[in-house]
């Protein structure tokens, strides 16, 4: 069954590089940045799980915890993370699943046999306090992902989340955002700073920060 946004993220058991642990314990009231590659030892995937170790501070600014998985070893991961971690000169602390049976990729889509049936595409979701399921990305193995473009979502429904609002295209934090369909303007100009109206149906506003 595909997982939607909106749906809890299953629940389950596994052994990571950081010792085992039950996914929705594991997530706790934290953000999740949940993303898989295709193999270790593979040149992509060394850049990008350096990446996101390089981004720890990122991370964790936002409340987020990232865990990646594979469907190598716990073994082939251990091995694997001393060259992500010269190559990118940082330390690899996240967990990496080790998924050989498969278990996890499947629970989760993660493996499209059309992109080869042996080891997963590069997915993310991206799962909310509530473990519910608020972005998915499919990138083919090819392709290493935007980091940036992950943590930028994420600011975005955080600041959804907090303000009620909604983000314009190619937003940033600090940027205006989109006033509400349900408010009226005058309404807006209660809530919100520099409310501009382009239509009645599009105006942008700074959130007032208290
Ligand atoms: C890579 O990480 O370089 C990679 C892995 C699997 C297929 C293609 C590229």
């Amino acid at each position: 069954m595909t997982l939607m946004l909106g749906d809890v993220a299953p629940d389950f058991t596994t052994e990571t590089s950081a010792g085992e642990i039950s996914f929705h314990d594991w997530v706790g009231d934290s953000w999740v940045v949940f993303f898989s590659h295709p193999a270790d030892f593979t040149p992509v995937c060394t850049t990008e799980l350096g990446r996101v170790a390089q981004l720890s501070e990122e991370w964790a600014k936002r409340g987020v915890k990232p865990i990646a998985l594979s469907v190598d070893s716990n073994e082939e991961h251990i091995s694997w993370i001393p060259d992500i971690n010269s190559y990118n000169n940082t330390t690899v602390e996240y967990p990496i699943i080790a998924d050989p049976d498969k278990t996890v990729a499947e629970l989760y889509d993660m493996i499209h046999p059309n992109e080869g049936d042996t080891s997963s595409v590069r997915s993310v979701f991206v799962i909310d306090p509530f473990k519910k399921i608020r972005l998915t990305m499919t990138y083919p193995k090819s392709t290493g992902r935007n980091f940036d473009e992950i943590l930028r979502v994420i600011d975005a429904l955080q600041t959804a989340d907090r303000a009620e609002v909604a983000t314009p295209v190619d937003w940033k934090d600090g940027d205006k955002i989109i006033v509400p369909t349900g408010i009226t303007t005058a309404e807006a100009r209660e809530r919100f700073d520099d409310v501009e109206e382009a239509f009645p149906y599009l105006r942008t506003a700074r959130i007032r920060e208290n």
